[in-house]
């Protein structure tokens, strides 16, 4: 695996699901990682997995959508972690809602956290980055980025914005040092997919179970037949965090669903 020994990164949401994965890719390949997460139920843990691997690590709490505390998230980075290379834009949240049920609260929720978190969040890593002439900014858009899926549209919006945003930012950073790329992810088995109020509960047919509705969607929408893991997008980010000439790019990782 290529190295990254001697970069800090940060992982926003990386608390659980695909930002853990990404943390513990990051770790593997050297980097010391802080998780960032709105809820600390997880973080502690997570930084303690990171500090298991032999790099350093801090459990940060951040509301990505209020800029005073994303501020603090960078400045904290870059106190307990001596600087910031590498910025994970992953935090991210779902609901699942025809547009005729959706409110005007729905669209907010989810496009505050999706779009404009990575707004903010992008908007203060950039600094430390720049005074470098380095850095690596990832968001985690997603599938719904590229295609409509239905009772998604909101969703599919606060996605569209990260991959569009992505590639505005990149070209003004071209000269910086800084690349800015997005990870597509396609279906995974965390909280949004497999939990209480996620797809394969809100997607049964009629006297499914949870578990057949997630097999079912598994082997329907995926070409491969099989979910991509978290580790697959950690995977992709070490990727990108060490590729110096790709930049402005969103690729999915996905099983073969989207092919652009
Ligand atoms: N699971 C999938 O199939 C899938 C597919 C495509 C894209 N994604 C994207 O991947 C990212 C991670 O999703 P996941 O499946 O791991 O979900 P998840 O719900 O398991 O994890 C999301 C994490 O983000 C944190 N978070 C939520 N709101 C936050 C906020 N305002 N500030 C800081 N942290 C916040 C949560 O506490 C949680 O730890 C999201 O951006 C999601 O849209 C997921």
């Amino acid at each position: 695996m290529a190295s990254l020994e001697g970069r800090v990164a940060l992982v926003t949401g990386g608390g659980r699901g695909i930002g853990e994965g990404i943390v513990k890719r990051l770790a593997e390949a050297g980097c010391d990682v802080a998780i960032v997460d709105v809820s600390m139920e997880n973080a502690e843990k997570v930084a303690e997995s990171v500090k298991a691997i032999g790099c350093k690590s801090a459990a940060i709490q951040a509301d990505v959508t209020q800029w005073n505390q994303v501020q603090a998230m960078v400045d904290q980075t870059v106190s307990q972690l001596g600087k910031l290379d590498i910025a994970v834009n992953n935090a991210g949240v779902i609901s699942i809602k025809p547009v005729t049920e959706l409110t005007e609260a729905d669209w907010d929720f989810v496009n505050n956290v999706n779009a404009k978190g990575v707004f903010l969040c992008c908007k203060a890593e950039q600094e430390p980055m720049k005074k470098q002439g380095w850095g690596r900014i990832i968001n985690v858009a997603s599938i719904a980025g590229k295609e409509g899926f239905p009772d998604l549209a909101h969703y599919c919006a606060s996605k569209f914005a990260v991959v569009g945003f992505t590639f505005a930012l990149a070209k003004e950073l071209q000269q910086t040092g800084i690349t800015v790329n997005a990870i597509c992810p396609g279906i995974i088995g965390t909280q949004m997919w497999y939990g209480p109020n996620g797809l394969a509960e809100k997607w049964k047919n009629p006297g499914e179970t949870m578990e057949e509705s997630w097999k079912r969607h598994q082997k329907t929408l995926i070409p491969q037949g099989v979910a991509q893991t978290p580790e697959d997008m950690g995977d992709l980010a070490v990727y990108f965090a060490t590729a110096p000439h790709v930049t402005a790019q969103a690729i999915n990782v996905d099983g073969g669903v989207t092919s652009h």
